[in-house]
């Protein structure tokens, strides 16, 4: 079974995608680490990641940059989300993403365009957002835990921008496939959100498939 969980920015779709891998036993992969990487790379390289050239050359990237915990700084979030703009870094990085949801046994995947491009096959898809307010506020506590110091409004500009740039460019925008259940987070807890997404993949593995 693949579950597709797409969704902008601290809508909660990360911590939903962990979740529902645990409560159905599948291998998870938070596919915005991949464009993370690719924009990290870039920087290193002292590369612009709104140049095609530059940013596909970033996709080479070596694996021990996934764990680089710089990767989950807001600076970095913005680079992926110039680089991902690129159709080249996004034709990159797709056999990878495709290899890993369609593996024996089924995946969980998160990101912006699985449900759309990665894995139009997807069993379940889910589309979470969540108010440009709730999400700020979510991502700033996270980045105080994590003792980074970026103020509310530095947050919910930056998360503006790049929900903007997801939305409107051209190849693979954030945008929900027509089979995704839509899962609204911003007045809900974390258990709450989870057990609605637990539902609604159940709910939607009782019906016949959309073709
Ligand atoms: O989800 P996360 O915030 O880590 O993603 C960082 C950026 O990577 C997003 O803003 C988006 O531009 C890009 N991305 C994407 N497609 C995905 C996952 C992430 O374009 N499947």
């Amino acid at each position: 079974m693949i579950i597709a969980v797409d969704g902008p920015t601290a809508s909660g779709k990360g911590t939903i995608a962990k979740a529902l891998a645990a409560h159905f036993g599948l291998p998870h992969l938070d596919t915005g680490l991949l464009y993370r990487a690719v924009g990290r790379q870039c920087l290193l390289d002292g590369g612009d990641p709104d140049d095609a050239v530059a940013a596909l050359a970033a996709c080479a990237f070596p694996e021990s940059l996934l764990l680089d915990p710089e990767l989950r700084s807001e600076a970095t979030g913005g680079l992926a989300s110039r680089v991902s703009v690129h159709p080249t870094v996004r034709r990159a990085l797709y056999e990878r993403q495709h290899a890993f949801a369609t593996q024996p046994g089924g995946a969980v995947l998160d990101g912006r365009d699985i449900g759309t491009v990665i894995a139009p096959e997807a069993e379940a898809k889910l589309f979470v957002t969540a108010s440009v307010e709730a999400r700020a506020k979510r991502r700033y506590l996270e980045m105080h835990a994590q003792g980074r110091e970026i103020t509310l409004e530095a947050i919910a500009a930056d998360l503006a921008a790049r929900d903007e740039r997801d939305r409107s460019r051209k190849d693979a925008p954030l945008v929900a496939a027509r089979d995704a259940v839509p899962l609204d987070t911003s007045e809900l807890k974390r258990e709450e959100a989870i057990a609605a997404a637990i539902a609604a993949v159940e709910a939607r593995l009782d019906q016949p498939a959309v073709t």
